[in-house]
Order: C-alpha cells, then sequence, then structure tokens
C-alpha cells in the first residue's frame, strides 16, 4: 500500500485484530480510544480525508459522515451482520465499498436463539425471579406450577430465513419439533441458499408462508431473524400479534424496531401470546428499569448479546480489519455487501 491512508476505527479492537491493523506500513490510524460507542462529535471531526472507516451497528453512516469524510473515502468495514445503521444508497452512489461479518457470527446468534425459546416457553425469566426474589417458599411443586409450552411437536416460524434462522433450526431438529413455515423477501433464493442442507430433502415440512397472516397464525414460535427495512418497521404489529396462537412465543434476535414494543406489551397482557424472548428492542440501550417491558414476567430480555461469544467476536474484530485493508488496496473482502 504505497500511498499513506488514513483510517479511522470507532472501538478499540481485540488484540489479534488491533495488531493486524498496526502491521500495516504506512497506515494513520485514528482510534477511538474506549471500550464505550464512539461520539459522534468526534467521529465526523477526524473522518475528514479518511480513506476507510470500520465502524460498530452503533454509529450511523450516512451521508454527514460520508460528506465528513470527503472524496478520499474508499470503504466502510462494518463489525456486525446487519447493515441497517449504513445508507447503502449513498455508499452506491459514490462507489464506496462496504464489508460486513454475516459468517461468523451465526453459530453464537443461533445458540442466543435456542436459549430465548426455552427461555420464553418455560418461563426462564419469570423462574429465576421467583427463586432471587424468596418467592420460591410460597409456591411448592405442584402439578400445574410455572408450566408452559413444550418444545417438541412445535411449528416454528421464521420471519427472515438466513444463515441465522437456518443455523437455528438445524439446532432445533433434534428437539423433535414438527414443522417449519417461514416467510422471506427473496423465497425463490432460498435454494441457492441453503446453507446447510437441510432444506431439500427434510425430514419434515419445511414451506414457504403465503403471506404475513398465515405466518402469525400457525406459528408455535415465531423467530424474527429479518433484516430491518421500510418493510419490515412495526412488521410485528398489534394486528399480527392478535392473529397470534395464545400458546405462541416470539423470538426477536434481529433488529428491535421490526416489534411494534408497545403493541407486544399489549398482546402480553391481553394473553393474547405466551410469552418472548428479545436479544434486541427498539431504543436500545436506553431501556430504564421503568419500562413496561421489563413488568412484563413471561417477557426475558437480554441487552443484544446474540453474537457475543469471545470467538465470535474475536473473529468479528479480525474481519472487520480484513475487509477494511481489502477495501484500501482494492482487492476481495472476506464479506462485501453487493450495494
Ligand atoms: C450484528 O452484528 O448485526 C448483530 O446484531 C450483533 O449481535
Amino acid at each position: 500500500m504505497p500511498q499513506k491512508h488514513k483510517v479511522v476505527v470507532t472501538r478499540q479492537l481485540i488484540d489479534e485484530a488491533q495488531k493486524l491493523l498496526e502491521s500495516v506500513p504506512g497506515l494513520n490510524i485514528v482510534q477511538w480510544p474506549t471500550e464505550q460507542p464512539a461520539d459522534r462529535k468526534w467521529l465526523l471531526e477526524n473522518a475528514k480525508g479518511a480513506s476507510g472507516i470500520l465502524l460498530m451497528l452503533s454509529d450511523i453512516c450516512d451521508e454527514e459522515l460520508i460528506k465528513a469524510a470527503g472524496d478520499s473515502l474508499k470503504v466502510i468495514a462494518s463489525f456486525s451482520v446487519g447493515t441497517d445503521h449504513v445508507d447503502r444508497d449513498a455508499l452506491k452512489k459514490r462507489g464506496i465499498r462496504l464489508g460486513y461479518t454475516p459468517t461468523c457470527l451465526t453459530d453464537a446468534v443461533a445458540d442466543l436463539t435456542i436459549m430465548l425459546i426455552l427461555m420464553a416457553q418455560r418461563r426462564g425469566g419469570e423462574a429465576i425471579s421467583k427463586v432471587q426474589t424468596g418467592q420460591w417458599p410460597k409456591m411448592p411443586w405442584s402439578p400445574l406450577l410455572m408450566t408452559g409450552p413444550q418444545i417438541r411437536g412445535s411449528t416454528i416460524g421464521f420471519l427472515g430465513f438466513g444463515r441465522i434462522g437456518q443455523a437455528t433450526l438445524k439446532r432445533l431438529l433434534p428437539f423433535g419439533i414438527s414443522r417449519v413455515v417461514y416467510l422471506t423477501s427473496e423465497p425463490g433464493q432460498l435454494v441457492k441458499e441453503d446453507h446447510f442442507g437441510l432444506i431439500k430433502g427434510a425430514a419434515i415440512p419445511i414451506e414457504p408462508a403465503k403471506d404475513w397472516e398465515q405466518l402469525a397464525c400457525e406459528s408455535d414460535v415465531l423467530i424474527v431473524g429479518c433484516a430491518l427495512t421500510r418493510s419490515t418497521k412495526h412488521l410485528i404489529s398489534t394486528n399480527f400479534l392478535s392473529r397470534m396462537k395464545k400458546l405462541s412465543v416470539l423470538v426477536n434476535i434481529a433488529r428491535g424496531p421490526v416489534v411494534d414494543t408497545d403493541a407486544l406489551v399489549a398482546a402480553l397482557d391481553k394473553g393474547e401470546i405466551f410469552g418472548a424472548g428479545l436479544d434486541v428492542i427498539e431504543n436500545e440501550p436506553n431501556i430504564l428499569a421503568n419500562h413496561p417491558i421489563l413488568k412484563q414476567p413471561r417477557c426475558v430480555l437480554v441487552p443484544h448479546i446474540g453474537s457475543a461469544t469471545i470467538e465470535t467476536r474475536e473473529q468479528m474484530a479480525t474481519e472487520s480489519v480484513k475487509n477494511l485493508l481489502a477495501g484500501l488496496k482494492g482487492e476481495p473482502m472476506v464479506n462485501e455487501v453487493e450495494l
């Protein structure tokens, strides 16, 4: 890389990734110094003259940032699979490449999805809270105590059925689920994108839903795994939830705004669904202790930890750096978004 490039990195990186970045000769690295999200003002000021920016899902990459960087900007490397924080059209217009990390976090997020399904069906949050608040002595074992629906025999609904959905299905098959119904934006793509060879020749029916109503009505477990777009925002609405089965659970491992939180709180209040397991929620991380969702005993909420295994975060960091460097050199990235 003969020409000196400025790169802006919006977080401290895990050791191996940091070493890789620092090993590149002639790179002027400007890096946010802490584990906390980078300050927007800092990012805008420092972007000026940058050839590449490595950023997190909490950093908005929009016209303002692209303009602040100026004509030198060649690449955005996002430390994430989701890219709803990036204005793709603005990048495309300027011929700026976008790297992301869609493959290395599949297992970690699929594992967490299983945890959330079981927590929601088996009332994990409520059960732990009862023990921790000293209520167990008042609720001795009884046949109906803390009962919930069983995963065996469930119809699993997938809203979005890409890598993470399919890796979740792989884990669910040994539980004895009976059927899968899915809704994707491009149903025809699925044959090409049968990532684990599960769909063709599966032992249980795996069928496309004709519309969201069918997905809502037929799922015992509904897994939200789609990208956040204009058409998926609040797709899980009052109307959607009112069509779900009373013993069904909703799991969101995608992006918070796909689910209308007020509608979810109301559906849980009215007993329209049995429970929910959320890794993400609208307006995260600004969820204070008095938020109505936290008053729902049958809702388990964890703070966007889907990809939070040590191995996965190391790989995401390294892959982001590789994407950044490939973008600077004009070489193929590990994973690049087709803009
Ligand atoms: C991502 O990378 O988009 C995930 O939400 C992180 O868990």
